[in-house]
Formats: structure tokens, sequence, C-alpha cells
């Protein structure tokens, strides 16, 4: 449903996409995973065009997006994307149930829907009790979850999401991950996420890293451990011959070997 071709960015004289180009499927959660500073949140934006790339294709089932006039663009981007981002980007004057309808304002849904069809989300993401608080009044594990009723409200073909669970606890972010697997399991969801957080990587049917501005190639390992990822740690390059030479094997499951 998504195909990214090619895509080249440069802030300046720092290049920090070198031609990516990758494919989403229909119902499909990807994880976007890598150090920091590898260009996933501006790939991520481009995708999701809120950013737009010095060359390069992103075609959403066949429409090219790349060059569409601003106001069909913001117009397709409200009905067909939802966005997640780590912090919430609640607006803090509204009430839960305000914010979430407001993107099916923006399309043209009445108000008496809108509102209704918010309060149906965000009590299905158990937050029946807070729909007329405001961010402020909530937690963070709350706000997170109003973000994302906000993301369904027109019911997108995609939701892009940046480090989701990145400013929540442990359990907070099992809440959030569980939702993203209802979200697949029930509706079929496609889901691109980026994320520092390896067990919800671990609920993505792929997961694409990223190094330097690059996709790179698929591990060898189906079974993916992507490690917790210290911002500085980035992929180790394994000479062969240190290979083993502990009689560790863990090489390969912890540092996602290349090929
Ligand atoms: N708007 C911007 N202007 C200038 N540099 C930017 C901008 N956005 C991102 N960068 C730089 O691009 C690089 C990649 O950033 P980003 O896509 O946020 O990486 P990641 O999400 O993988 O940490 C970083 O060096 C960052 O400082
Ligand atoms: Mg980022």
């Amino acid at each position: 449903m998504l195909d990214i071709k090619n895509i080249h960015k440069s802030f300046g004289n720092l290049e920090v996409l070198k031609g990516i180009s990758l494919s989403i499927g229909k119902g499909e959660i990807a994880a976007i995973v890598g150090p920091s500073g590898a260009g996933k949140t501006t790939l991520l934006q481009i995708a999701g065009t809120l950013e737009k790339p010095d060359s390069g294709s992103v075609l959403f089932n066949g429409t090219e997006l790349i060059g569409m006039k601003d106001k069909k663009l913001s117009a397709f981007r409200n009905t067909n994307m939802g966005f997640v981002f780590q912090f919430h980007q609640l607006l803090p004057e509204f009430t839960a149930q305000e914010n979430v309808a407001l993107p099916a304002l923006i399309a043209g849904t009445s108000k008496k829907k809108a509102m209704e069809k918010a309060a149906d989300l965000l009590t299905q993401l158990g937050l029946g009790e807070r729909i007329h608080h405001k961010p402020a009044e909530m937690s963070g594990g709350e706000r997170q979850r109003t973000a994302i009723a906000r993301a369904l409200i027109n019911d997108p073909e995609i939701i892009f999401a940046d480090e989701p669970t990145g400013s929540l606890d442990s359990a907070n972010r099992q809440e959030i991950q569980d939702i993203f697997v209802d979200l697949r399991d029930r509706l079929g969801q496609t889901v691109v996420m980026v994320t520092h957080d390896s067990s919800l990587a671990a609920i993505a049917d792929r997961v694409i890293e990223m190094a330097d501005g690059k996709v790179l190639p698929p591990a060898i390992e189906v079974e993916l451990e992507v490690t917790d990822c210290p911002e500085e740690e980035s992929l180790p390059i394994v000479n062969p011959l240190d290979a083993g030479r502990d009689g560790s094997e863990d090489l390969v499951g912890d540092s996602v070997q290349q090929v």
C-alpha cells in the first residue's frame, strides 16, 4: 500500500537519507529501528508527507504523493493517515474528546458524529471515564491512548508512530503495545512505527533497520532480537576472526548481524 522509492533528503550539508526504498503492505506492522540520528524520524515524516524529500517517490495505493499540492495533500493526509508521536501533541485547552474529534471535524464530519465517535474510540481504549479531561489532567499513558484514538478517528489506511512508547513507563508501554496488536488483529490496521523499545519492535511483522541514512539489508536471523539500543550503540562490526573467540554464540542474536 505504501511504496517509498529512492528517497534522498539533506538538511544543509547533512545528508540524512541516502536513497531509501521500502514497501509496506496492508495490515502489516513494520518497525523501523536503528541508532539515534540514523534518519528514522525524517523517513517517517517523509512517508507521512509531513516533510518533503529532495528526491524520490512516495506512492500510496498507487497515488504519487510527492508534488501533490499542499491543500490537497493535507486533506489526503487527514483522511488516510494517522499519527502518533512520542509526546502526544494533544492541544492543552481541549478535552480528550475534543482532541480526538478534531481531525474528523476538519474532514467535514458533523460535530455530533465526530464527538460520538471520539467518545466511542476513547471508551474502546479504556478511557470512557476520561473523555472530558484535558491532557494536563491525564497520565502519560492516558494521553498517549488519547493520541492513538485521535490517529484512528478518520479510519486511516495507515498509522505512523514515532517512538510511541518513548516517554512511558513499562506498564504503559505494555498497554500501548497491546493496543497496536489489537488494531492489527481486529482491524487489519497498517502501522509503521519507529521505536527503541525492543518489546514493541517484537510485535512487528517486519523490522527494518536503518543506520546512517540507509536501510540495512535484512538480517540473517529471522528471529530478530533487537537490542534495547542505547543511543550511542550503533551496529557492531563483527570481525569474522573474532566471532566466537570467547566461546560466545551471542554475537548473531544480540546484534542482528548483517549479511
Ligand atoms: N529539521 C532539521 N534540520 C536540520 N537537521 C535535522 C532536522 N531534522 C533532523 N535533522 C538531523 O538529521 C539527522 C537525522 O535525524 P532524525 O531523522 O531525527 O534521526 P532519528 O529519528 O533516527 O534519531 C540528525 O543528525 C538530525 O540532527
Ligand atoms: Mg527520531
